[in-house]
């Protein structure tokens, strides 16, 4: 098995660091990387739409003298005929170098990773996480704000299925002094994981509250997310949530000067053009991040593929016990092994390890 990055923690702060150095070193020296991936092809999976993150690993990847390959929608891939992830992972490996990967079920690149011969890159896996989108994120951030310490954020929108979210949370509970400001309505609240397993062993402060406008004096980072129409199991439920929150010029006026307005794009209307004039305003800086960020990404792992991995012990498992969750890849794909790994020995609580979804079992 190869080195992949299928969750941010996968990652080590001092690994992130140096892939923000550098990304920054391919940003003033593009070409001392052109031809880094000479004969290299990356495949490109994706199983659910994408422009931004999809464009980006092609470009990454063309940028830094490389092939790509890949398809746009599940239904120009084998997956439509009722293929396996495992299996569509090894016939991959037979192609590619790398892969990057998208799919609607969460878990659905960890089991790639677990069947490929070559590292696999989790391009957004279902409501659950997107790691290579935090990268973009840190990068922003840090080009703007000039460090990662001691900021407090507030995340706007759809907390529960916007996956952007999850990640980038559990990578600033690694760094000193982030503050978090969770803002949604009740319904689309942070999944409990994001709480209990990233932020509160972190010590992280965090606070939850359904007012934008109120929490928006003391943010130094306000991350606008869009209400993922896509992972309501219940129509009528969107319509109803689905303008919560809008940002507009108005309300800006209550942010700090120095503050930062981010989101992971495509907006819907959480933030309106208006604001794009501001110059808090970093999405579309955000979205260069994460080109750099991915060539810096796939350099690395490409490196750690001359190398074989053992795969990580998930530490206590059960095997018993189903997961509930119907946006698990384990709901789609039975044959997959059912494991449950112990994450609070207190309170009995497991969480399953493709999509963290929680069972408490005596
Ligand atoms: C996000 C995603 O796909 O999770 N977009 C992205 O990758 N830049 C956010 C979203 O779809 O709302």
């Amino acid at each position: 098995m190869k080195r992949s990055v299928i969750d941010i923690l996968d990652l080590s702060t001092a690994e992130i660091d140096a892939l923000l150095s550098t990304a920054e070193d391919i940003m003033d020296h593009p070409e001392k990387y052109a031809e880094k991936c000479h004969g290299k092809k990356l495949a490109t999976l994706f199983f659910e739409p994408s422009t931004r993150t999809r464009l980006s690993f092609e470009a990454a990847m063309m940028e830094l003298g490389g092939n790509v390959l890949g398809f746009s929608e599940a239904s120009s891939s084998s997956a439509s005929k009722g293929e396996s992830m495992a299996d569509t992972a090894k016939v991959l490996s037979c192609y590619a170098d790398i892969m990057a990967i998208r799919h609607p079920m969460a878990g659905a690149p960890f089991v790639a990773a677990q069947n490929a011969s070559v590292p696999v890159i989790n391009a957004g896996d279902g409501g659950h996480a997107h790691p290579t989108q935090t990268l973009a994120d840190l990068l922003t951030i840090k080009r703007k704000k000039g460090t990662l310490e001691n900021l407090t954020i507030g995340f706007c929108g759809d907390l529960k299925y916007g996956r952007t979210v999850h990640s980038l949370i559990a990578a600033l509970s690694r760094y000193k002094g982030t503050k978090v400001v969770l803002i949604s309505p009740k319904e689309l609240a942070l999944p409990s994981y994001v709480k209990y397993e990233n932020m509160e062993p972190a010590g992280v402060p965090y606070t939850e509250t359904t007012d934008l406008e109120s929490a928006l004096p003391e943010l130094d980072i306000l991350y606008m997310t869009r209400i993922q129409r896509e992972r309501f199991p219940d129509p009528y439920e969107y319509e109803r949530l689905k303008d919560s929150y809008i940002l507009t010029a108005e309300k800006m006026e209550r942010a700090k000067d120095d503050a930062i307005v981010m989101h992971p794009l495509p907006r819907v209307n959480e933030i309106s053009v208006a604001v794009d004039k501001d110059d808090r305003a970093c999405y579309f800086l955000q979205v260069l991040c994460g080109k750099f960020m991915r060539m810096a990404l796939i350099l690395k792992l490409l490196e750690s593929a001359k190398e074989d991995i053992v795969p990580a012990e998930n530490g206590i498992v059960r095997e018993d016990v189903m997961c509930k969750n119907p946006a698990c890849i384990t709901a789609k794909e039975q044959e997959l092994v059912q494991k449950f790994r112990l994450v609070n020995a207190e309170n009995k609580i497991y969480r399953c390890i493709y999509c963290e979804e929680k069972v408490q079992l005596s």
